[in-house]
């Protein structure tokens, strides 16, 4: 989504907002631009990369040099189509006010119509145009009104969801922020402030952040920060200190933030599980949830809600916590739950889950829940967003920062703490010492196999040469592995923009069938396990009409071999922690098939890392 930065202090503005920019690249963006205030503003903004934006500031005659406050943004087209007018900043008639905005303005319509009756014109398709200008016109038109009461008088008359940088030339040495459903750090550095919609910029200049919360503001200056709310109270915020370095955030030698991350899983579930997994006495220990665990025990069904690659995660979690802790699960779309009419109250426990924690329909899935009074339960891996803060109580799944806009080490992470979630809630309920331990050595000897996995590389690039030009894939699983059949098509057609669709195995034959030709490339994931024989029908039924096979199957199946075009083996396992081992395999298919086909897997088309608007 949208990306924010900002600063005011010592250095040349333009240099800290331009590589906060990059930072903020995977964010996915069609746009760019910058504002930087010295004596007046100047403004380089296009449509275009940040590199072609860094090249129009050199252009600019040192316009922008010098300068020490200034604001930039990348911008996501939702209102107006990618080019240079409706790229952000956004300025008043006079060009004594620059804003940058994340989010939607809802009643932008409206606005719009009652500033064109007052005189104003409009130079964008924005909907955030229409905030610059009506702080502008409540500036000008109420009596005694300094900068700050102009902006919060505006922030009283927008709705919809908003993250916003506004600066100004009548009152320089200020930059006054404010969220409500859109996310923004402060950083905190030496007479020098740093902001940002997420942490990755700011962690080469500081570790000491601010996070806003929703209904806040806050006016920057070169020597302090004031946080309030929306409605003028002021507001004591607690300093959250960085975890992350800055080389989690760079490619360290790969030659995509994707790539990287599909390979660091191994040390990422050592990670997610360090101190939390405790085979000496059978037990796992959730710090974040210790003290309800008892109350989730109890619980007469959970209710996960995500969206994506997460709600992926959540199917998995359905059979992890059912088959391990006999509680009955239900998995829903955020997108649809927050506008059905869900039952759901007191006693009831809903479990969102959420790699950015900033995802609009997530968020307003767990504010319904939270509303109707179930407990809700945040499973996030980016630390103090907030679904994080929001929540009753929740996990984090310390996979660092993941930048590559299509998600692969997160979902990995999630479905450990799910695994962890279930095996924590299971005992003395429906699993003897003995079986959870078992279970807990199983997930501790995980990051060895994935190690192994991952070796099988270049037959993956190999079966990518044969297929990267199909147009069409079948992706087939069952039980534990229907989901992973979910995500390796999400995968592939969000990165390769090859059109995928993921299936239960059985469920073929009442449709997808008919699809089946020797064009069409079928995944089919078949570990031995107690529907393996019927998966294997399945494969015949593909041979039959066809369809090319590769399969992913238990290392030492040779009967497989003899139906399937391509096999990629994954270690054995028990079936529960086969998810974490077949989705590899996928993520590094989708991953060779796109760059062979020349796709910015990093920053794929019309998607967004953050998907902070409904
Ligand atoms: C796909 C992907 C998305 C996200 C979805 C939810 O690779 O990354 O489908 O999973 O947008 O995002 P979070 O997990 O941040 O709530």
């Amino acid at each position: 989504m949208c990306g924010i930065v900002g600063y005011i202090g010592k250095q040349e503005a333009a240099n800290v907002l331009l590589g906060g920019l990059k930072r903020l690249e995977y964010r996915g963006y069609d746009s760019a631009g910058i504002a930087v205030l010295n004596g007046s503003l100047s403004v380089v903004k296009q449509k275009g990369n940040v590199a072609s934006l860094g090249e129009a500031i050199k252009q600019s005659d040192g316009m922008v040099s010098d300068a020490t406050i200034g604001i930039g943004h990348t911008r996501w087209a939702t209102h107006g189509d990618p080019s240079d007018r409706n790229a952000h900043p956004h300025l008043n008639a006079q060009g004594d006010i620059a804003l940058i905005h994340n989010g939607i303005i809802e009643n932008h319509a409206a606005l719009r119509v009652e500033l064109a009756n007052h005189g104003y014109s409009f130079s964008s398709d924005t909907d955030s145009e229409v905030l610059v200008h009506l702080i502008d016109h409540l500036w000008e038109s109420i009596p005694f009104l300094d900068f700050e009461g102009a902006v919060r008088q505006a922030l009283t008359v927008v709705e919809g969801a908003y993250g916003i940088c506004v600066i100004s030339g009548r009152e320089p040495d200020k930059v006054i922020v404010a969220r409500k459903g859109s996310p923004l750090v402060i950083g905190i550095g030496e007479n020098e402030f740093f902001i940002a919609s997420d942490a990755a910029p700011l962690v080469e200049y500081t570790r000491k952040v601010v996070y806003l919360s929703d209904g806040e503001m806050a006016v920057v200056h070169r020597d302090g920060y004031k946080v309030k709310t929306i409605d003028n109270v002021v507001q004591e915020k607690a300093l959250t200190e960085l975890d992350f370095e800055l080389e989690e955030i760079e490619k360290g030698g790969f030659e995509h933030f994707m790539l990287k991350e599909i390979f660091e899983q191994p040390d990422v579930m050592e990670d997610v599980m360090r101190g939390r997994v405790r085979i000496e006495d059978a037990r796992v220990q959730l710090g974040g949830i210790a003290d309800q665990l008892e109350q989730l025990r109890k619980a007469q069904r959970i209710i996960i809600c995500a969206c994506g690659t997460s709600w992926h995660a959540g199917l998995i979690g359905e059979y992890l916590i059912e088959e391990f802790a006999n509680i009955p699960v239900e998995v829903d779309y955020a997108s649809e739950f927050r506008y059905r009419k869900p039952i759901i109250g007191p006693g009831d426990v809903m479990l969102v889950i959420s790699q950015s924690g900033e995802t609009a329909d997530t968020l307003a899935a767990l504010r319904l829940a939270k509303e109707k009074g179930a407990t809700v339960i945040g499973i996030c891996n980016v630390v103090g967003s907030t679904i994080a803060r929001e929540t009753h109580c929740g996990m984090y799944t310390h996979a660092g920062p993941e930048i590559g806009v299509a998600s692969t080490k997160a979902f990995t992470a999630q479905v450990i703490v799910l695994t962890m979630l279930a095996l924590a809630l299971s005992k003395e309920r429906t699993m003897s010492d003995a079986e959870v331990m078992q279970a807990l050595y199983c997930l501790d000897t995980l990051p060895e196999r994935v190690k192994n996995i991952l070796e099988c590389r270049d037959q993956i690039v190999d079966i990518a040469e044969h297929y990267k030009d199909a147009r069409n894939f079948l992706y087939l699983g069952r039980g534990y592995n229907f989901p992973v059949a979910l995500e390796g098509a999400l995968k592939l057609k969000e990165i390769s923009y090859i059109h995928a669709e993921g299936y239960p195995a059985a469920e073929m034959k009442h449709g997808p069938i008919a699809l089946i030709d020797e064009e069409m490339p079928v995944v089919v994931i078949a570990p031995k396990d107690t529907t393996y024989k019927k998966v294997l029908s399945n494969i015949e039924e593909v041979r039959t009409r066809k369809g090319r096979v590769i399969a992913i199957a238990t290392e030492g199946d040779e009967e497989i071999k003899a139906l399937a075009d391509h096999v990629i083996y994954v270690p054995a396992g028990a079936p529960f922690i086969m998810p974490l081992l077949t989705v590899i395999p996928l993520q590094m298919l989708s991953y060779y098939i796109a760059t062979l086909r020349g796709c910015d897997v990093d920053r794929p088309r019309n998607l967004a890392k953050s998907v902070t608007v409904e």
